[in-house]
């Protein structure tokens, strides 16, 4: 059986290390497409090279031609610019929308049937550019974000549970910044709430130290952000949706109504298949949890109605 076509677009830390995750689960053949010709060949010549070393058969084509990427099932955006000295938060909005704006729109005309996952940042009002941008049905059209920052949660729970992370269930909602919401309610190990097993400002520091998660990786690395975890959860996306899954995850999705939002990309758990985001799956929050989600949601706003404007 043929195997399915995967295209990532930007071959930098995050693209070049979901393109090795990709090829090594076998998930698909995958294209990895950068404005960088050469460091998008020359990483897909390395992943090549690695195959009969680790018995994978899907292969990895690098270029910058859209044409190369036609009929790909699935779409990672993980192209733009990283945030420079001197450099806004809205002077980077801006270098990014206009970044995947434009590979959107050469992408999903090579591929319309396929599913986009968007992983640039500002992760939420980036899913809104692709929207746009690609004019796809809103269920295949979702960001990563709430994986990664839910996988940071986990891991800094069973740390301090001193237990394995598949034990820890947990789950952040909201924008992709620092009015995320990590859930304390839906933190489980084992099915045991995490309020019974650890002390309130213990879990406290957990909430704290999951919302900076991204921020602490810069400050060690210096010279750019995270990229392991962010490629590990992407890949799981993509498998859950190229397998059919029927997963639920936290991504940002469209909304129309549920948690009380109208209109607007924010994460919340949605059931993953084959069409992308099959189903925004809505849970009773805490009145503390739901006005988090609140602003959260009126942060991801702001960013959308910057990019209305420009996009005229
Ligand atoms: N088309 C294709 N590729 C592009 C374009 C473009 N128009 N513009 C930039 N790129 C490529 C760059 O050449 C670079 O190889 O995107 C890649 C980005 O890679 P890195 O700078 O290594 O950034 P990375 O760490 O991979 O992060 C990518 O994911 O997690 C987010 O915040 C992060 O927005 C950032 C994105």
């Amino acid at each position: 059986m043929s195997l399915p076509k995967i295209t990532v677009i930007g071959a930098g830390n995050v693209g070049a290390t979901l393109a090795q995750r990709l090829v090594e689960q076998n998930l698909g053949n995958v294209v990895l497409v950068d404005i960088a010709e050469g460091v998008a060949r020359g990483k897909a010549l390395d992943l090549n090279q690695s195959a009969p070393v680790m018995g994978y058969t899907a292969r990895v084509t690098g270029t910058a031609q859209y044409e190369e990427t036609a009929g790909s099932d699935v779409i990672v955006v993980t192209s733009g610019s990283p945030r420079k000295p001197g450099m806004s938060r809205d002077d980077l909005l801006k270098i990014n929308y206009e970044i995947v704006r434009s590979v959107v729109e050469r992408a999903a005309k090579a591929s319309p049937n396929a599913v986009i996952i968007v992983v640039t940042n500002p992760l939420d009002a980036m899913v809104y550019v692709a929207l746009k941008a690609s004019g796809f049905p809103k269920n295949r059209v979702l960001g990563m974000a709430g994986v990664l920052d839910s996988a940071r949660f986990r891991t800094f729970l069973a740390e301090a549970l001193n237990v394995s992370t598949s034990v820890v269930e947990a789950t952040v909602l909201g924008g992709h910044g620092d009015d995320m919401v990590p859930c304390l309610p839906l933190a489980r190990a084992a099915g045991i709430p995490v309020a019974q097993l650890l002390p309130a400002e213990v879990l406290e520091a957990i909430v704290q130290r999951t919302r900076q998660g991204g921020a602490e990786i810069v400050k060690l690395l210096q010279t750019g952000s995270a990229y392991y975890a962010p490629a590990a959860s992407a890949c799981r996306m993509v498998a859950a949706i190229l397998r059919d899954e029927k997963a639920i995850l936290p991504c940002a999705v469209w909304l129309e109504g549920a948690f009380g939002l109208h209109q607007q990309i924010l994460g919340v758990p949605a059931i993953l298949g084959r069409q992308g985001a099959e189903k925004v799956v809505e849970i009773a929050l805490t009145a503390e949890d739901r006005g988090g989600l609140a602003k959260s949601a009126e942060a991801v706003r702001g960013l959308c109605q910057q990019i209305d404007q420009w996009w005229k």
